[in-house]
Order: C-alpha cells, then structure tokens, then sequence
C-alpha cells in the first residue's frame, strides 16, 4: 500500500472503549511505542472515556433543571476508578479540572439553563480528564509524553452567521495543512503527543465540539495539519464490515476501501468511523487505517486511494435506522417551475439535510437523515408547518435506510430479485440508485431492516466471498471455536475419537451413534411428569437398533407409512399394537385400511377418508389431526400448519368432521396437532394443547390429547436448548385444567439428533483464489440437510482436533451439484487428504433422508457399544 505522505507524524486515534481501562493504556503504550520504532512521531487523540460523553451530556440538561449531583457523582466515580487501577491520585490529577466542571455545573443550575457555550465546555471535560489520566500514567511508567490541549492546535472555521447549536457543538475545521503546528510538535523533546479528539477553539478563543463522532473528525484534522504518513483508528472492532456484525455474524472484514467507497458506508450506517473524518482524509489523501485495540494484532480495513477496483462488485449491506420521510404531495405540482425550490427552502431554513429524493408527477419525498443532534420533533412540526401552504404533507417513519454499497453497482441488479421476496407483503417505500453508481438504497420499516439486510448479505456478499476483498468473517475473526462447538467440549464423539478414526478407516463415509446418548435423551423425555405417552417418530432415524433400544425403554412409535409400521412389527412381533400411532398424510387406502386392520391407532388429517371411504371407519376408535393455525420450526419446509399447509384438518371443518365420523359409526377419541420441526420455544406445546383441549369439546369421547413432535435441539452456534422443564410446567397446567385428557409427544430429532454424527474422509483439497474447498467422500446423498434446508452441522477434523492451523474452507462432497456442501467458510484444522471429519448432531433425519444419487450409495452406520 502506498502511503499518501512521506512526513514524520502518524496520528492514532483511541475510542472510548479503548481508553477505558489500564490495560487498553498499555496496549496504547505499547502500539506507541511500536510507532516511535517505526522512526515517526506519534500523535495521540483521544476520546473521553465510554459512557462519559453521555454522562456529561446528561449533566448539561440535569443541571439546567438543578439535578446535577447525582451526576457529578457518578462522573467522579468513573474517573476515580480507572485513576485508582493505574495507581493515580485522582485528586491530583484531575482535582481542578473536577472543580472547574462542578462550578460550571453549579452556575448553570442556579440560572437554570445552558447555553450552547457552556455545553461545550462542560462536554470537553471529557476528553481533557480522560487523556490527564493517561498522560499521567504513562508519564509514571517511565513512557513520558507531551499531552496538548487540542483547543491550543486545531480552530475552527468560524461563521457568525450560524446558530449558537451550530457553532458550538458541531464546529468544523479547514482540513488543511499547518505548518506552524507541525513545527510546534517537531520541536517537542518527548517522542510522542497526546491529545484530546472532540474539542477545538474557534476564532474568538471559545471551547467548541466538532460533533458526534467528532474525535474520529479531531483525528483527520490533525492528520491533515500535520500532512501524517496516515491515520489509524483504534476502536473495538477490527475494521469496517460487509454488514453490521451484530446483524449478520458472518459479515466479513473489508480489507480495503477507496475514500468514496467508505464515505457510503459510514453515511450509510456503518458506524466505525464518522463520515466526516473520511471527508477530511480524502481531501488531504492520507490513508487511514482502522485497528483492533483488544487484539492489535489483527488485519485491518485500509482506507486509501489505492484501493480502487475496477469492474462491478458489492462491497457491503449497511442500514440506517431512525431515518424520516416526508412525503409531499400536490397534484398542481406538474410541470411547475420553482415547486421544488419552493418546497426544499423549509429544509434549508431549519438547517435539516435531505438524503434521498424521489419524484412524480405529483409527488416528492424524500428522507431525512437521523443524525442525532438532526431531528427533533420541534424542528420537525415547524418544518411541516411551513411545508403545508405549498402542498399535502405526510410523516412517514420511523424507517431504515438499507443500502448496497460498491461500484458500479447497476451491473448487479438483478442478483437482488430473490432477497426483495421479503417485500412481498411489506412497504419499500423508495428505491434509489446513486447516479455516481456507488449505492442502491431502499427506505423500509424500520422492523423490516434486519431480515432484508440479512436476505442480501446471504445473498450478495458470500458469493463474493473468497476474493480479495474480503477477509475473515466476524465469527471467525472471534475464533469462535468454542462458540462452534454446539456438542461442547464434553460431546462424546470426543471421548471416543479414537474408536471413531479406526471405524473411519474400517469403512467411509459412515453414521455413528451412540447408544448413551440415545438411552438418555429418552430418560430425559421419559422424565417429563405432564406426558403420558412418549411416541418416538421413526421417521428421524430407523435404524433397528435405535428402534429396540427405545422399544425396551416402553416408548411408543409414531409412523408415517405402512412400512414403518410393518418394520415395527417386523423387528418385534410382540409389540403392543396401541403403542403405535400411525398419521399418515395423503396416503391411499389401503394403508388406512391395513393400519386400522393391524389395530394401531390410526390418524386421519383430511374430510376425505371419512367422505369417500367411511366403511373402514365402522366401529373403529380414531384420531384427528387439527391445524392449529400456525406453523412453527427451524425452516420453512418443515412448518406443518397453517393455511398454506397441506397437513391437519381446518379448525373450520370441525363440525363437518364430527358430524362424518359420528354417520361412518367412528369414535374420536384422541386429538393430534403438529406444528412443525426444531422448535425452540417452550410455549409451543402448551398452546397446542389448549387449542386441542377447547376443540375437544365438541367430540365427547377424546381422552387423548397428542401435541405432535418437533422439540428442537441446538444446531446452530449460540442457540439455547428447549427449557423441558418449562415444557412440562406448562403442560402440568393444561393437566390441572383439564384432568380428563391424557396428553402425548411424538418427538424425533429430539432423541436421536445428538446421538449421531457422520465420519467422512476427505478427497482432496482445492484452491480458487482465496477460496478454499475440502472434499469429503460423503455428499448430499447421505446428509441432505444442509442442501435442503441449510442446515448448519458443526464440522470437525476429528484426525487433528484442535492440532491447527486453522483454515477457512467450505466443505463439500462429490456429487455433481452446487449445493452438495456441507458447510460454508467453516474453520477447520487444516484438513489433508485421509483425514476423518466429523459432522455433528446428525443422527436426525440424516440416514433416513439419504438417496443412491449418482449411483453413490449412502453412508452406512454404526452403533457404538456403551462403554
Ligand atoms: N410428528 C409428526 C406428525 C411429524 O410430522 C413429525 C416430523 C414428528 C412428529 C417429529 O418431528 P421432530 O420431533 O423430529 O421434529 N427432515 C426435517 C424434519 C422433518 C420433520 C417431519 N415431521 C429435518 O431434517 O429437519
């Protein structure tokens, strides 16, 4: 990378939670100290400490109303912590300047108000007493450096004309180079500087803040005026991302960006850097670059005019919250000359900044940015006001900017098509593409943001992902391998890895489970004091010996086919046939007829059976399975109720079914719901039952009440288990309330899905620039999940657990599909060929779901002994 100058200042620049504690001080201390090895001279800036801005601004209105106290209090005991943990005497070091900031508060209780002047001057407090502290510290540890009131260097350009607000709390400078302040600090003996960011002097001598964000601002100014080789900004993320990483985990570092580039994404919510700062750099040329203060060591985002791509490509998804629309309409409008003049003047009177406008015929609207300090309900009623003469005003908010950011971003368009299906039923309010080419932008409800911002970053940005430029994702920047780890660090698969790599060996691809496991994921269940009846649904996993293992426990079966029955009886003939519920789904008669004939217990969902076919009814006991209205589960394909669900009986037909069943001569004697598969919430049985136990009244002879399956285990990292016990207290009331019913569980996933893991070998390795693939002997054939739903299996190398290094690969199998990958960009112990991965919690709907797909068969399986 290029640097923009050749001169002998680097400005660093530390955020509020990088100043905070003592050993963020040593982490500036010893980045400093790297610098001045570097042969430059460090300029440091600095913000207050975290929270304190806020304090202070709590202060200035508190103090207005003489409720200033409790604050100063508060501010003194900040202050005096991080004094104490770097063995300081608060009183020494920021005694007077303490004083100075309870006199100013004092004054302003008695005359109860503050003027724009005096809030400035209170806010530079806490910039001053933060980097008093750290000048003094550093000056005890033998590190000693000149500390600068910044309002002594930097001034503001200052215009009379503008607000008292204005002027003195959101000043600007000129970017500009000043000789004479690199002169002052070239001529300071001690190696390095320490200033304040935020504050600066105008003209007249007065204290004035340069803003929110405005140290990030200080930092670009002094960069400018002392022409520095480059400006980094230390802050609490490694850098700038492809999205909000609190939003989208696996939002990606950007490792570089050209000024316009960064200038869209932090105007258009990222929230690293201010956009002004980016401003100020872009005009002066110096590069910038965003650093990681709890891990120094990491890469970072550069900002420079080197990072110029060609070509189209999508560098981030950000959003904006907060954002206003004004809507103006007037159907006169139309080939008007002036109505746009004469309605932006308002805007321009109230000193608001529009963002984005759209037009027709007889309507305007536009967007207002939601800068803090920008939109109060004052300035917004009068605005209204005087936009109402001229035409129909309308509010529209609160909303979400959500922007693609990158270059020539009209070539990839149409990619966006599928993610904007979240708007079918939804508000975008306006579209706009930038004419530079630079940003497409929609206006949304601000609930809205999250999903669609996800949508397209899935969408958009993974496909992108190993090029250059792109680094690591978010999760794994945080190495998240504990976080990964869904099984935990006691999983068995661990302590039995030995036995798992031989049996690997023997025979790949391969299912393993363990019979612990199972034995008790079903005590578990078996423990639930609320259920009756425990019916396992074969469907998850069939394998025979599963099947004996809870067999033997006293479960019962839940079956979807005749097959599934017929294996049942098959493996035990003696099987009491009432521990078998059988709910089929559009099968045809015969199934009906066999499973009523067997003596299990049999489901209808459906009007049809009993309309079409009511003589295999006569006399017999029934169940029917209701749809309780709406669908629950980990995807889509696996909600199992609700009107666009093909499963259970309309609650609408009830009657119908009733009157039906009483004519064929069958009994009702159990009700069946089933929301759907991988739940999480704990409610959803309870609210099953309740629904059931209300119907049940109109069938007076159900004493069966079955909930269905569906109970959900964690997949995925940072998932919470289902709260069983919460299950059961909730049930345990439906029982109390309506003690006549017996209440049922077909659960699947819930008993097997941890039990079982697949061991495949990998193939080969393959890189395609910085992308990476692991090949695996096992495809979508034996594990379709992923491919289906995408799932997320928790991927290992079992042959070199935790033996790094570690590489960002995507994981794939040998079919001839795209989508035969088991997981994206996952960390991994550098896989080699031979080498056994593991792929976790797949002991669900894993074999079951397998096919002969290319003529590959699928992975056989394995009981594991208990030990
Ligand atoms: N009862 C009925 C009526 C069902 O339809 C199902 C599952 C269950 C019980 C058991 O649900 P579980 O407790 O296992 O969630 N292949 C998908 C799951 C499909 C579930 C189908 N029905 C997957 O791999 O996630």
């Amino acid at each position: 990378m290029s640097e923009g100058r050749t001169g002998n200042f680097v400005v660093l620049k530390f955020g509020g939670t990088s100043v905070s504690s003592l050993e963020r001080w040593e982490t500036i201390a010893a980045v400093v100290e790297r610098r001045i090895a570097e042969g430059v001279k460090p300029v440091i800036v600095c913000s207050a400490l975290s929270g304190v801005s806020n304090l202070l601004e709590n202060l200035v209105d508190e103090a207005a109303k003489g409720r200033h106290e409790e604050l100063l209090l508060e501010l003194k005991a900040r202050h005096r912590a991080l004094a104490e943990e770097m063995d300081l005497s608060f009183e020494v070091v920021l005694g007077p300047d303490f004083e100075e900031l309870e006199r100013l508060a004092l004054g302003a209780s008695l005359v109860r108000e503050v003027s724009a002047r005096l809030h400035a001057r209170m806010l530079a407090f806490g910039e001053i007493m933060c980097t008093r502290l750290g000048a003094a510290y550093l000056e005890k540890t033998g590190r000693g450096i000149a500390w600068m009131d910044a309002r002594d260097c930097l001034q503001t350009a200052c215009k009379h004309t503008i607000t008292d607000r204005r002027r003195f709390l959101s000043a600007t400078c000129e970017t500009e180079a000043l000789p004479g302040l690199q002169e002052k600090f070239r001529s300071l003996a001690e190696s390095a500087i320490l200033t304040q960011g935020f504050i600066a002097r105008d003209a007249d001598g007065e204290t004035v803040l340069l803003g929110r964000g405005g140290s990030d601002t200080s930092a670009a100014y002094f960069a400018a005026a002392l022409e520095a080789r480059r400006c980094e900004i230390w802050t609490d993320v490694p850098g700038v991302f492809t999205a909000n990483p609190n939003q989208v985990p696996g939002a990606r570092l950007i490792r570089s960006l050209d000024y316009e580039e960064a200038q869209e994404i932090t105007s258009t919510g990222a929230k690293v850097l201010h956009p002004n700062c980016i401003n100020s750099l872009h005009k002066s040329g110096i590069p910038l670059h965003v650093r990681c203060t709890e891990r120094p060591e990491l890469e970072s985002t550069t900002i420079s005019s080197a990072a110029r791509e060609g070509g189209a490509y999508l560098k981030a998804i950000s959003s904006k919250r907060g954002v206003l629309l004004i809507s103006m309409e007037d159907v006169n409008m139309w080939r008007q000359a002036g109505f746009l003049a004469d309605v932006f003047a308002p805007f321009k009177h109230h000193g608001l900044s529009i963002d984005l406008v759209s037009t027709s015929e007889t309507n305007v609207t536009v967007s207002l940015d939601a800068a803090p300090d920008a939109l109060d309900a004052r300035t917004i009623e009068a605005l209204k006001a005087d936009l109402e003469p001229l035409c129909d005003v309308r509010l529209i908010g609160p909303c979400a900017l959500v922007s693609l950011v990158g270059r020539n971003i009209r070539a990839i368009l149409h990619r966006i098509g599928p993610a904007l299906e979240v708007f079918k039923e939804k508000k975008v309010y306006l579209l706009s593409q930038a004419a530079s080419d630079l940003n497409f932008s929609a206006v949304v409800d601000e609930e809205e943001a999250e999903r669609l911002v996800r949508k397209l970053h899935d969408l958009l940005i993974r496909e992108d992902a190993g090029g250059r430029l792109f680094g690591p994702t978010w999760r794994e920047l945080h190495d998240l391998k504990a976080e990964n780890a869904v099984s935990g660090p006691d999983a068995w698969w661990r302590m039995r890895r030995k036995e798992l790599l031989e049996l690997a060996k023997a025979e790949s691809p391969r299912y393993i489970y363990d019979t612990e496991s199972l034995e008790r994921a079903a005590d578990e269940l078996a423990a639930l004091a609320s259920v009756g009846r425990i019916c396992y649904a074969v469907k998850a996993n069939n394998h025979p010996e599963i099947l004996g293992i809870f067999e033997s426990r006293g479960l019962c079966f839940e079956c979807v086919s005749i097959g599934e029955i017929r294996l049942l009886l098959k493996l035990f003939p003696q099987l009491d046939r009432d521990r078998i519920l059988f709910t089929p789904n559009f099968a045809p008669k015969s199934e009906y007829a066999e499973g009523l004939s067997t003596g299990v217990n049999v489901t209808l969902d459906n009007l049809y059976p009993l309309q079409t076919w009511p003589e295999l009814f006569k006399g017999r006991e029934i169940f029917v399975r209701l749809d309780p209205g709406q669908g629950r589960g980990h995807h889509k394909h696996v909600h199992t109720a609700g009107a666009q669900s093909k499963f259970g009986v309309s609650p609408l037909q009830i009657e119908e079914f009733a009157a039906r069943a009483a004519e064929a001569g069958g009994k009702v004697v159990g009700l069946h719901a089933h929301t759907g598969s991988g739940i999480l919430t704990s409610e959803n049985w309870s609210e099953e039952a309740l629904f059931l136990a209300e119907t049940a009244a109109r069938f007076p002879d159900v004493r069966v009440l079955d909930l269905g399956g569906g109970l959900g285990v964690p997949e995925k990292p940072g998932q919470t288990p289902l709260d069983l016990a919460a299950v059961d207290e909730s049930l345990q009331k439906i029982r109390r309330a309506y003690p006549q019913f017996e209440l049922w569980l077909e659960p699947g996933r819930f008993l097997v899905a941890h039990a079982g893991v697949l061991l495949t070998t990998v193939t080969q390795t393959k890189e395609k620039g910085e992308r990476r693939f692991v090949g695996v002997d096992a495809g979508m054939n034996s594990l379709v999940r992923p491919m289906m739903y995408g799932s997320y299996h928790e991927i290992v190398n079992l042959s070199r657990l935790e033996e790094g290094p570690p590489v960002v690969a995507d994981v794939v199998g040998p079919i001839c599909e795209s989508g035969d990958t088991f997981g994206f960009s996952r960390r991994l112990d550098e896989p080699r060929e031979g080498d056994v991965m593991l792929v976790a919690v797949a002991g669900a709907y894993g074999r079951a779901m397998s096919s002969e797909y290319n003529v590959r068969p699928p992975a056989g399986e394995v009981m594991l002994e208990k030990r």
